[in-house]
């Protein structure tokens, strides 16, 4: 599969079989990942690839735990719902949602190393490029496996249990976690958003402006 159809077919996968990854496969994924524009070459990156079962099987609770508190936070309670039945019902969703998590044969953690190359009343600039730098790595890694045949999803449940995970990984203080993903054999590759998600998509020429801000693209 070529770049361009593998970023035409890549799409979040949430469900998967518990078919291990080559090595070879992720060795060459987590290169090319790393081959990503990062700016001022500065490498403000890091990967850290799980695949010891138990510490897998960690990870995919805190991101599942994650997952459900991202469902009670983001998504309004039914009419007449208490809260802890809401919190319930997203305990619920996310176990459905995410339920094959813990099968899922490696979880790749995208990082942001500070190097500290910017001076200091600019760092936020600094942060700001390292951050988008890691999510070129990631996607990067996105579009690979899915030319691969292998399933990705852009994740960041874990920050809302970020002192419980970075605890489980060694990570230390100064090192953000942006954004991680399952890396796996889908069930089933999907095709196309599912409708409510195709629904919102917004027509690509209205994100698109001519010459100047404000002018769609005719
Ligand atoms: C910055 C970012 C964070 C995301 N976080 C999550 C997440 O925590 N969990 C999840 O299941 N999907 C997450 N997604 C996936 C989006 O929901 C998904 O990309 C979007 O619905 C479009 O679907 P597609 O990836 O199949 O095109 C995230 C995507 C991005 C870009």
């Amino acid at each position: 599969m070529d770049a361009l159809e593998a970023i035409r077919k890549r799409r979040s996968v949430r469900r998967y079989t518990d078919r291990p990854v080559d090595e070879a496969d992720l060795d060459e994924l987590l290169r090319l990942a790393l081959l990503a524009p990062t700016g001022g070459m500065a490498q403000a990156w890091s990967l850290i690839v799980v695949r010891d079962p138990e510490t897998r099987a960690a990870l995919a609770d805190i991101v599942m735990r994650g997952g459900a508190e991202y469902f009670r936070v983001m998504r309004p309670p039914a009419p007449g719902t208490t809260p802890e039945e809401h919190a319930e019902w997203a305990r619920g969703y996310a176990q459905q949602a995410l339920g094959t998590y813990p099968q899922v044969p490696v979880w790749v953690v995208g990082l942001r190393v500070p190097r500290d190359l910017f001076p200091a009343d600019q760092a936020s600039l600094e942060r700001d490029a390292d951050v988008v730098s890691v999510g070129f790595m990631m996607e990067n890694l996105y579009v690979a496996a899915r030319a691969k045949g292998l399933g990705t999803v852009p994740t960041v449940f874990h920050w809302f249990l970020e002192d419980e995970f970075r605890a489980l990984l060694d990570i230390p203080a100064e090192v953000e976690i942006p954004l991680l993903t399952p890396l796996g054999h889908p069930e089933e590759f999907p095709v196309g958003l599912p409708p409510a998600l195709e629904k919102i998509r917004r027509p690509w020429r209205t994100l698109v402006h001519d010459e100047r801000w404000g002018r769609p693209r005719a």
